[in-house]
Protein backbone atom coordinates (compact mmCIF):
# COMPACT_ATOMS: atom_id res chain seq x y z
CA UNK A 1 0.00 0.00 0.00
CA UNK A 2 1.24 3.52 -0.95
CA UNK A 3 1.22 6.14 1.33
CA UNK A 4 1.08 9.99 -0.48
CA UNK A 5 1.01 13.09 1.00
CA UNK A 6 0.98 15.33 -1.91
CA UNK A 7 -0.84 16.31 -4.79
CA UNK A 8 2.45 15.47 -6.99
CA UNK A 9 2.73 12.59 -5.58
CA UNK A 10 -0.71 10.80 -6.17
CA UNK A 11 -0.35 12.49 -9.36
CA UNK A 12 2.63 10.70 -10.04
CA UNK A 13 1.51 7.00 -9.22
CA UNK A 14 1.92 4.62 -11.87
CA UNK A 15 -0.80 3.99 -13.65
CA UNK A 16 -3.38 1.66 -13.16
CA UNK A 17 -5.04 -0.92 -16.04
CA UNK A 18 -8.30 -1.37 -14.15
CA UNK A 19 -10.69 1.52 -12.59
CA UNK A 20 -10.18 3.86 -9.83
CA UNK A 21 -12.32 3.97 -6.62
CA UNK A 22 -11.98 6.88 -4.27
CA UNK A 23 -13.42 6.47 -0.42
CA UNK A 24 -12.72 10.04 1.36
CA UNK A 25 -12.87 10.18 4.93
CA UNK A 26 -11.84 12.49 8.01
CA UNK A 27 -10.02 9.93 9.55
CA UNK A 28 -10.47 8.18 12.98
CA UNK A 29 -11.70 5.29 11.00
CA UNK A 30 -13.98 2.46 12.45
CA UNK A 31 -15.68 -0.44 10.46
CA UNK A 32 -18.25 1.71 8.55
CA UNK A 33 -15.01 3.37 6.38
CA UNK A 34 -13.78 -0.30 6.46
CA UNK A 35 -16.94 -1.33 5.14
CA UNK A 36 -17.09 1.46 2.14
CA UNK A 37 -13.55 -0.12 1.08
CA UNK A 38 -14.47 -3.38 1.27
CA UNK A 39 -17.49 -2.52 -1.10
CA UNK A 40 -15.46 -0.17 -3.38
CA UNK A 41 -13.29 -3.81 -4.22
CA UNK A 42 -16.17 -5.24 -5.48
CA UNK A 43 -16.34 -2.68 -8.04
CA UNK A 44 -12.92 -2.19 -9.33
CA UNK A 45 -11.95 -5.69 -8.90
CA UNK A 46 -8.79 -7.01 -8.34
CA UNK A 47 -7.07 -4.68 -11.66
CA UNK A 48 -8.22 -1.77 -9.85
CA UNK A 49 -6.86 0.63 -7.71
CA UNK A 50 -8.68 2.31 -4.40
CA UNK A 51 -7.61 5.23 -2.85
CA UNK A 52 -8.26 6.25 0.71
CA UNK A 53 -8.01 9.68 1.36
CA UNK A 54 -7.77 11.09 5.50
CA UNK A 55 -8.32 14.33 5.67
CA UNK A 56 -10.42 16.31 8.50
CA UNK A 57 -11.36 19.43 6.24
CA UNK A 58 -11.55 22.78 7.77
CA UNK A 59 -13.99 24.30 5.01
CA UNK A 60 -16.71 22.20 6.46
CA UNK A 61 -16.67 23.15 10.29
CA UNK A 62 -18.22 26.19 11.61
CA UNK A 63 -16.71 28.39 14.36
CA UNK A 64 -17.06 26.58 17.97
CA UNK A 65 -17.05 22.98 16.39
CA UNK A 66 -14.84 20.73 17.28
CA UNK A 67 -12.02 20.90 14.34
CA UNK A 68 -9.26 21.61 16.81
CA UNK A 69 -10.25 18.50 18.61
CA UNK A 70 -11.50 16.10 16.16
CA UNK A 71 -9.39 13.01 16.33
CA UNK A 72 -6.40 12.46 14.74
CA UNK A 73 -5.35 8.52 14.20
CA UNK A 74 -3.41 8.09 11.33
CA UNK A 75 -0.86 5.31 11.87
CA UNK A 76 -4.05 3.33 13.52
CA UNK A 77 -6.03 4.39 10.15
CA UNK A 78 -3.11 3.61 7.78
CA UNK A 79 -2.92 0.35 9.10
CA UNK A 80 -7.33 -0.28 9.10
CA UNK A 81 -6.55 0.23 5.70
CA UNK A 82 -4.12 -1.95 4.94
CA UNK A 83 -5.97 -4.70 6.00
CA UNK A 84 -8.66 -4.07 4.24
CA UNK A 85 -6.77 -3.99 0.95
CA UNK A 86 -6.96 -0.13 -0.18
CA UNK A 87 -4.25 0.21 -2.39
CA UNK A 88 -3.18 3.93 -1.74
CA UNK A 89 -3.70 6.00 1.62
CA UNK A 90 -3.82 9.95 0.20
CA UNK A 91 -3.06 12.00 3.55
CA UNK A 92 -2.60 15.75 2.36
CA UNK A 93 -1.98 18.57 4.55
CA UNK A 94 -4.63 21.23 4.69
CA UNK A 95 -1.85 23.87 3.00
CA UNK A 96 -1.31 20.87 0.45
CA UNK A 97 -5.58 20.57 -0.18
CA UNK A 98 -5.77 25.20 -0.18
CA UNK A 99 -2.70 25.77 -1.71
CA UNK A 100 -2.01 29.27 -0.64
CA UNK A 101 -5.03 30.25 1.56
CA UNK A 102 -3.54 30.33 5.00
CA UNK A 103 -6.67 30.07 6.98
CA UNK A 104 -10.07 29.26 7.10
CA UNK A 105 -11.22 32.44 6.25
CA UNK A 106 -9.25 32.85 3.50
CA UNK A 107 -10.26 29.40 2.00
CA UNK A 108 -13.96 30.48 2.40
CA UNK A 109 -13.75 33.66 0.88
CA UNK A 110 -12.04 31.62 -2.22
CA UNK A 111 -13.52 29.96 -5.01
CA UNK A 112 -16.21 27.61 -3.32
CA UNK A 113 -19.29 24.85 -4.38
CA UNK A 114 -22.95 26.34 -3.50
CA UNK A 115 -24.64 23.33 -2.43
CA UNK A 116 -28.46 25.55 -2.92
CA UNK A 117 -31.57 25.22 -0.77
CA UNK A 118 -31.00 21.50 -0.03
CA UNK A 119 -27.82 22.21 1.81
CA UNK A 120 -29.85 25.07 4.10
CA UNK A 121 -32.49 22.49 5.68
CA UNK A 122 -31.55 19.41 8.43
CA UNK A 123 -27.93 19.81 8.96
CA UNK A 124 -27.54 22.96 6.98
CA UNK A 125 -29.78 24.57 9.03
CA UNK A 126 -28.19 24.53 12.36
CA UNK A 127 -24.36 24.40 10.29
CA UNK A 128 -24.60 26.68 8.04
CA UNK A 129 -21.83 26.82 5.26
CA UNK A 130 -21.08 23.19 6.24
CA UNK A 131 -22.46 21.38 2.71
CA UNK A 132 -20.33 23.87 0.64
CA UNK A 133 -17.59 23.38 2.72
CA UNK A 134 -17.75 19.46 2.00
CA UNK A 135 -18.62 19.86 -1.51
CA UNK A 136 -15.61 21.85 -2.50
CA UNK A 137 -13.40 19.20 -0.61
CA UNK A 138 -14.93 16.15 -2.44
CA UNK A 139 -15.12 17.82 -5.73
CA UNK A 140 -11.02 18.87 -5.44
CA UNK A 141 -10.46 15.13 -4.16
CA UNK A 142 -12.70 13.77 -7.29
CA UNK A 143 -10.56 15.81 -9.47
CA UNK A 144 -7.16 14.53 -7.39
CA UNK A 145 -7.57 11.11 -7.45
CA UNK A 146 -9.26 10.57 -10.59
CA UNK A 147 -11.90 8.20 -9.75
CA UNK A 148 -14.28 6.72 -11.73
CA UNK A 149 -16.35 5.99 -8.75
CA UNK A 150 -16.64 7.14 -4.99
CA UNK A 151 -18.10 5.10 -2.30
CA UNK A 152 -20.13 7.33 0.54
CA UNK A 153 -22.23 5.84 3.32
CA UNK A 154 -25.97 6.48 3.63
CA UNK A 155 -24.58 7.37 7.44
CA UNK A 156 -24.63 10.88 6.08
CA UNK A 157 -27.70 10.70 4.18
CA UNK A 158 -28.17 14.29 3.17
CA UNK A 159 -24.30 14.44 2.24
CA UNK A 160 -24.83 11.66 0.05
CA UNK A 161 -27.74 12.99 -1.80
CA UNK A 162 -25.92 16.51 -2.14
CA UNK A 163 -22.86 14.96 -3.91
CA UNK A 164 -25.06 12.80 -6.42
CA UNK A 165 -26.39 16.27 -7.03
CA UNK A 166 -23.35 18.09 -7.65
CA UNK A 167 -22.01 15.23 -9.90
CA UNK A 168 -25.06 14.99 -11.99
CA UNK A 169 -25.23 18.91 -12.06
CA UNK A 170 -21.59 19.47 -12.93
CA UNK A 171 -21.49 16.49 -14.86
CA UNK A 172 -18.37 14.84 -12.76
CA UNK A 173 -17.34 11.63 -14.61
CA UNK A 174 -18.13 9.64 -12.09
CA UNK A 175 -20.38 7.46 -10.03
CA UNK A 176 -21.46 7.86 -6.50
CA UNK A 177 -22.50 4.46 -4.76
CA UNK A 178 -24.45 4.91 -1.41
CA UNK A 179 -23.78 1.81 0.95
CA UNK A 180 -25.69 1.05 3.75
CA UNK A 181 -24.91 2.41 7.41
CA UNK A 182 -22.53 -0.34 9.37
CA UNK A 183 -23.87 -0.43 13.35
CA UNK A 184 -22.85 -1.44 17.08
CA UNK A 185 -24.52 -4.45 17.86
CA UNK A 186 -27.42 -2.37 20.06
CA UNK A 187 -28.08 -0.71 16.76
CA UNK A 188 -25.83 2.81 17.11
CA UNK A 189 -24.69 3.69 13.80
CA UNK A 190 -21.00 4.03 14.28
CA UNK A 191 -19.31 7.37 13.64
CA UNK A 192 -15.94 8.92 14.74
CA UNK A 193 -17.33 11.37 17.03
CA UNK A 194 -19.18 8.42 18.98
CA UNK A 195 -15.77 8.59 20.85
CA UNK A 196 -16.92 12.07 22.46
CA UNK A 197 -19.51 10.49 25.01
CA UNK A 198 -19.18 9.23 28.47
CA UNK A 199 -20.14 5.86 29.20
CA UNK A 200 -23.52 6.70 30.06
CA UNK A 201 -24.34 8.93 26.82
CA UNK A 202 -23.03 6.04 25.03
CA UNK A 203 -25.51 4.08 26.72
CA UNK A 204 -28.66 6.81 25.85
CA UNK A 205 -27.58 6.91 21.97
CA UNK A 206 -28.86 3.39 21.60
CA UNK A 207 -32.11 4.52 22.76
CA UNK A 208 -32.20 6.61 19.39
CA UNK A 209 -32.15 3.60 16.52
CA UNK A 210 -34.46 1.91 18.80
CA UNK A 211 -36.89 5.21 19.08
CA UNK A 212 -36.55 5.28 15.27
CA UNK A 213 -37.36 1.56 14.76
CA UNK A 214 -40.67 2.11 17.15
CA UNK A 215 -41.11 4.75 13.96
CA UNK A 216 -41.10 2.51 11.27
CA UNK A 217 -43.63 0.36 12.90
CA UNK A 218 -46.49 2.85 12.26
CA UNK A 219 -44.96 3.96 8.42
CA UNK A 220 -48.71 2.28 6.91
CA UNK A 221 -50.28 5.37 8.90
CA UNK A 222 -48.09 8.02 7.03
CA UNK A 223 -45.01 10.52 7.55
CA UNK A 224 -46.57 11.97 10.70
CA UNK A 225 -47.12 9.58 12.67
CA UNK A 226 -43.79 8.10 11.82
CA UNK A 227 -42.32 11.73 13.05
CA UNK A 228 -44.33 11.96 16.22
CA UNK A 229 -43.90 8.47 17.33
CA UNK A 230 -39.99 8.88 17.32
CA UNK A 231 -40.30 12.10 18.97
CA UNK A 232 -42.33 11.00 21.91
CA UNK A 233 -40.07 7.81 22.49
CA UNK A 234 -37.03 10.49 22.40
CA UNK A 235 -38.80 12.94 24.78
CA UNK A 236 -39.93 9.91 27.11
CA UNK A 237 -36.28 9.65 27.96
CA UNK A 238 -35.17 12.72 28.28
CA UNK A 239 -33.84 13.36 25.05
CA UNK A 240 -34.57 16.81 22.74
CA UNK A 241 -34.04 15.70 19.16
CA UNK A 242 -33.29 18.82 16.86
CA UNK A 243 -35.18 16.93 13.77
CA UNK A 244 -37.12 14.32 13.39
CA UNK A 245 -38.16 14.17 9.88
CA UNK A 246 -39.64 12.14 7.30
CA UNK A 247 -38.99 13.21 3.53
CA UNK A 248 -39.08 11.42 0.33
CA UNK A 249 -35.57 9.47 -0.78
CA UNK A 250 -34.43 12.92 -2.48
CA UNK A 251 -35.28 15.25 0.93
CA UNK A 252 -38.11 16.71 -0.53
CA UNK A 253 -41.25 16.26 1.24
CA UNK A 254 -42.56 12.92 1.79
CA UNK A 255 -44.64 10.88 -0.53
CA UNK A 256 -47.89 9.66 0.88
CA UNK A 257 -46.62 6.02 0.14
CA UNK A 258 -43.82 4.55 -1.52
CA UNK A 259 -40.13 4.78 -0.04
CA UNK A 260 -38.90 7.48 2.39
CA UNK A 261 -36.42 8.57 4.49
CA UNK A 262 -36.30 9.03 8.63
CA UNK A 263 -33.71 11.33 9.55
CA UNK A 264 -32.74 12.32 13.54
CA UNK A 265 -30.71 14.56 14.73
CA UNK A 266 -30.13 14.27 18.81
CA UNK A 267 -27.45 16.65 20.83
CA UNK A 268 -26.44 14.21 23.79
CA UNK A 269 -23.95 15.63 26.27
CA UNK A 270 -22.48 17.69 23.64
CA UNK A 271 -22.08 15.34 20.67
CA UNK A 272 -24.40 15.82 17.64
CA UNK A 273 -26.05 12.68 16.62
CA UNK A 274 -27.10 11.78 13.32
CA UNK A 275 -28.85 9.08 11.95
CA UNK A 276 -31.35 7.90 9.15
CA UNK A 277 -33.38 4.73 7.83
CA UNK A 278 -35.42 3.77 4.67
CA UNK A 279 -38.97 4.07 5.18
CA UNK A 280 -41.93 2.53 3.15
CA UNK A 281 -44.95 4.74 3.72
CA UNK A 282 -48.34 4.14 3.83
CA UNK A 283 -47.98 0.25 3.09
CA UNK A 284 -49.80 -1.96 5.43
CA UNK A 285 -47.18 -3.00 8.56
P1 LIG B 1 -16.37 10.92 7.62
O1 LIG B 1 -17.32 11.38 8.66
O2 LIG B 1 -15.01 10.46 8.04
O3 LIG B 1 -17.04 9.79 6.77
C1 LIG B 1 -16.39 9.25 5.66
C2 LIG B 1 -17.35 8.35 4.92
O4 LIG B 1 -17.70 7.24 5.76
C3 LIG B 1 -18.67 9.06 4.56
O5 LIG B 1 -19.09 8.64 3.27
C4 LIG B 1 -19.61 8.56 5.63
O6 LIG B 1 -20.98 8.60 5.27
C5 LIG B 1 -19.11 7.13 5.80
N1 LIG B 1 -19.54 6.56 7.08
C6 LIG B 1 -19.41 7.11 8.31
N2 LIG B 1 -19.98 6.32 9.25
C7 LIG B 1 -20.49 5.25 8.59
C8 LIG B 1 -21.22 4.08 9.00
N3 LIG B 1 -21.56 3.87 10.27
N4 LIG B 1 -21.58 3.19 8.05
C9 LIG B 1 -21.27 3.41 6.73
N5 LIG B 1 -20.58 4.48 6.30
C10 LIG B 1 -20.21 5.40 7.21
O7 LIG B 1 -18.22 12.30 5.73
C11 LIG B 1 -17.09 12.75 5.85
O8 LIG B 1 -16.10 12.12 6.57
C12 LIG B 1 -16.66 14.05 5.19
O9 LIG B 1 -17.75 14.92 5.12
C13 LIG B 1 -16.04 13.85 3.78
C14 LIG B 1 -17.04 13.22 2.79
C15 LIG B 1 -14.77 12.98 3.87
C16 LIG B 1 -15.63 15.23 3.20
O10 LIG B 1 -14.74 15.87 4.05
Amino acid sequence: MNIVVTREELAQLAPVTGSTAVVMTMGALHAGHAHLIDVARGYVGDAGRIIVTIFVNPLQFGAGEDFDIYPRTLDDDVQLCQQHGADVVFAPSVSEVYADAATRDDIASGVSIVAGPLGDILEGASRPGHFSGVLTVVAKLFHLTRANFGLFGEKDYQQLVLIRSMVQALNFPVRVIGVPTVREPDGLALSSRNRYLSVDGRHLAAAIPAAMQRGLEVAHEGASSVELTVRQNLESIGLQPDYVVVTGTDLRSAPPQGQGRLLVAVKIESTRLLDNMPVSLGEPA
